[in-house]
């Protein structure tokens, strides 16, 4: 169907006083008694078209006028009353698809509850319209920041045989009905379609760190599962991960790529997106461009897990989880130290390493490992980082202290009998930086679908 993306249109004065054709949805009508006004949208941008009809032309603009009602336009583009604005005066009009006035979506502004009860809808109303564009501008920006700086971008499996994380939070992929009889678990899983046990990927380090073994610098951006059955506004069971892994890097120089990164993807929303920040900043985050400029313009702060602790037991605030060194942070301490302290992205290094995964660098005090998550204002944790292990004896005492199946890890293990080097990495999850730039504060809002605890929809 030929026509003129709206963007365009009210881009630009390359279409004033020519003849176009558009297409969208009506966002707002208003009759008067010569002329009656339609706004649209087509998605294109935040910004909705005014469509000027002439009742001399359309004695019955009735059918174009009711909410959500599809259309296409033909008409002259004008300037419009509004500096710099654009209109059409229409010339000829079709509904493409009528809307009944059942339309959930109506014009007053809506609940975000009630918009998570209609995600099939919710992508017509302005909020969508900016947090979607958005998503979409910080994923580009992503591959854009990787690909100028030689990572190679690599596809890991989503079917796995391994936990990564170890924290059996891992769905089960299965093949096997509810009745498949079997007595053992070894007869059920030897009779899978695997062989073995299976799940979905809570993700791609493991093989990201195969991929970084021979080609440097990689980076993995795809989704992940995590059956954690914590119902909170930032956790969902399935979300996208961005996870870069370097080769002859050390935890410093993976701490710098990760604020590089995340410098140069509120860089490009910025420069991308700005009516959709003036929006975000209006309804839900006031002082959001000034956050975003402060990240720009000063350094993240690299706080030590054992100066945290300290900070924190210093508080003069009562915290329901106790502190005391080698406790895990709970995002209540998360966000005293980013929110009330510093006010700024803050890398926590140096965890206990009680606390964190087996193929974290154990650091040379033999209590704690090299590795780091960053806490931002508003959201937590939006990354977790580490250097790796690449000392196959210490590795293989790591992974015996916690009970797991040396077998299972035997490429992993590999990399450190074959030409192993130093090398680190780090998880970004996507969802929980779109909610940093925008301010938007429940995850289930950021996604099209979201998946938590009992909701599939
Ligand atoms: O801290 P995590 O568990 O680290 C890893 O998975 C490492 N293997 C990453 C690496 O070093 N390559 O997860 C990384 C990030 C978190 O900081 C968080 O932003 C996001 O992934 N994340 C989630 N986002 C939404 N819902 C969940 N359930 C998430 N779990 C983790
Ligand atoms: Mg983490």
């Amino acid at each position: 169907m030929q026509h003129i993306d709206i963007c365009d249109i009210l881009g630009s004065d390359a279409y004033l006083d020519k003849e176009v054709v558009v297409c969208g949805w009506v966002r707002t009508s208003r009759d008067s008694k010569n002329v009656a006004f339609l706004e649209v949208n087509d998605g294109t941008t935040l910004k909705h078209l005014q469509v000027v009809i002439d009742k001399q032309k359309f004695a019955d603009p009735s059918p174009f006028m009711k909410l959500g009602t599809a259309l296409r336009v033909e008409g002259k583009a004008v300037k419009g009353m509004v500096q710099n604005s654009v209109e059409i005066n229409a010339s000829a009009m079709e509904v493409l698809g009528e809307c009944p006035g059942e339309y959930p979506l109506q014009k007053k502004r809506h609940t975000l509850e009630y918009l998570r009860t209609i995600p099939h809808l919710r992508v017509r109303t302005n909020t969508f319209n900016a947090i979607f564009r958005v998503r979409s501008v910080v994923s580009f920006a992503i591959h854009e920041y990787f690909q100028q700086n030689h990572f190679i971008y690599v596809h890991t499996p989503i079917l796995t045989g391994s936990d990564c994380e170890g924290a059996g939070e891992m769905f089960r992929v299965t093949t096997l009905g509810f009745d498949h009889g079997y007595k053992t678990e070894e007869e059920y899983f030897a009779n899978d379609f695997f062989g073995q046990p299976a799940g979905l990927s809570v993700s791609g380090q493991l093989e990201g760190e195969v991929a970084a073994m021979g080609l440097g610098k990689i980076y993995t951006f795809g989704p992940s599962f995590r059956a954690e059955n914590s119902n909170t506004p930032r956790h969902v069971a399935e979300f996208w991960h961005v996870e870069p892994e370097v080769a002859f890097a050390e935890l410093p120089d993976i701490i710098a790529i990760a604020e590089e990164m995340i410098k140069f993807i509120i860089r490009r929303v910025m420069e991308k997106c700005p009516s959709e920040l003036d929006f975000f900043e209006k309804f839900f985050e006031k002082g959001l461009r000034e956050k975003l400029q402060n990240v720009l313009d000063n350094e993240f702060k690299v706080l030590d897990y054992t100066e945290a602790i300290e900070i924190l037991q210093k508080a003069d605030v009562e915290f329901t989880y106790p502190v005391e060194w080698g406790c895990d942070l709970q995002t209540e301490h998360e966000r005293y130290i980013t929110e009330k302290v510093f006010n700024k992205p803050v890398f926590v290094t140096n965890y206990p390493k009680d606390i964190k995964a087996f193929y974290m660098k154990q650091n040379p005090d033999g209590k704690t490992v090299a590795a780091t998550d960053l806490l931002v204002p508003g959201v937590g944790e939006i990354i977790g980082c580490s250097e790796r292990e690449a000392d196959l004896d210490k590795l293989l005492a790591a992974m015996k202290q916690r009970g797991m199946d040396e077998a299972a890890y035997a490429d992993y293990l590999d990399l450190r009998r074959f030409g192993s080097v130093p090398h680190s990495g780090f998880g970004l999850g996507l969802e929980r930086m779109i909610m940093y730039v925008t301010g938007v504060s429940n995850i289930r809002d950021v996604l099209l679908y979201p998946r938590t605890v009992g909701n599939i929809r």
